[in-house]
């Protein structure tokens, strides 16, 4: 999946998150693409409790301070930090974090 282009940079804004689908049929990944504190994170769009995507909504997946990716099948939520859970049925898993870069031109790219 390396060397993927997700976006522009300008295209997340502070405390917002988007999700992507890369590829088609059994590479397919589902991924979310976050920034916090001006970090750009990425994670596999995976709950660890049953292996859903986060999201019912496109690009609904923070809580109302920006601080928590939340699962909306059972309500897990997640440090976007770490994407540790802190709360919710899988409280000490992990959503599966991706390496993100930007490249020339300013592109983000996992
Ligand atoms: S599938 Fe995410 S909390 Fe159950």
């Amino acid at each position: 999946m390396s060397g993927v282009v997700l976006c522009r940079e300008d295209e997340i804004g502070e405390g917002e998150a988007r999700g992507f689908l890369i590829g088609a049929g059994a590479v397919r990944r589902d991924v979310i693409l976050v920034r916090r504190g001006g970090v750009l994170r990425a994670y596999i769009n995976a709950c660890p409790h049953q292996g859903t995507p986060l999201e019912t909504f496109a690009d609904k997946f923070l809580n109302s301070d920006g601080s928590l990716l939340i699962c909306s099948t059972h309500g897990a939520r997640f440090r976007v930090e770490t994407g540790r859970c802190v709360s919710g049925p899988c409280v000490g898993k992990s959503l599966t974090m991706i390496a993100v870069a930007i490249a020339d031109g300013g592109l983000i790219v996992i």
